[in-house]
């Protein structure tokens, strides 16, 4: 399935509803948790992980192209008592800001360096990048004709110059595995970087 493309189907729920352990890992980690702050979930999906930020007392918006799934994530946080600002829209033409901590669980991040740059520009000052991925077997994507177009988290640390950002986390870990449509993923790639000031 092409990163881009409608995963959502009307009625059906597609992901757990539970917020991402290696999300709940790095935030804890990084003390943001309880720290008031803003943040985007790039590709936030039926919002799990937005809602989780929200709870943490983080202003949270949301960023996802599928009307389906933004529908389920305001239910989901209309359900957990927060506010959650969603944005129908792609990053990140969609990101029209600046936030403390950019996050994109799973979501595509574009090679193409406007759409880099662009995307690298949400990020404000001093605050965070948090980027994680499956870690895919190269042969996952044979025949397909984008896989240079996207980059996964180890991929977008390499592409992160040292005078711009330093880099806190880059590395892969073992999933804590969730019933969900990703289920049979094992280990992600995970980035956290600071955007220097
Ligand atoms: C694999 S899902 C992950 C959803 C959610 N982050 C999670 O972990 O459950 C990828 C999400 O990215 C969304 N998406 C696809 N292209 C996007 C783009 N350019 N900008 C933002 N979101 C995008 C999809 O609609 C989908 O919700």
């Amino acid at each position: 399935m092409h990163p881009e493309s409608d995963m959502y189907v009307e009625g059906e729920t597609r992901w757990s509803g539970e917020p991402n352990g290696a999300l709940i890992d790095l935030v804890g980690q990084l003390g943001l948790a309880n720290n008031p702050g803003t943040a985007v979930d790039f590709g936030c999906g039926e919002g799990a992980d937005a809602v989780w930020l929200a709870q943490q007392g983080i202003a949270v918006t949301g960023v996802d192209p599928s009307p389906i799934a933004l529908a389920q994530a305001k239910s989901a946080a209309d359900a957990a008592g927060v506010e959650v600002s969603l944005v129908e829209g792609y990053a990140p033409e969609a990101l029209t800001g600046t936030w403390d901590l950019v996050v994109g669980m799973y979501a595509p991040v574009h090679s193409d360096p406007v759409k880099l740059g662009a995307l690298l520009g949400a990020v404000a000052p001093g605050g965070h990048l948090l980027f994680v991925h499956h870690e895919m077997p190269e042969d996952f994507f044979e025949g397909v004709d984008w896989r240079g177009d996207f980059l996964f988290p180890r991929e977008l640390a390499k592409r992160l110059p040292e005078s711009e950002w330093e880099i806190l986390v880059d590395e892969v870990r073992a999933r804590r595995v969730i019933p969900g449509a990703s289920a049979h993923h094992v280990s992600d790639e995970l980035l956290v970087a600071r955007k220097k000031s």
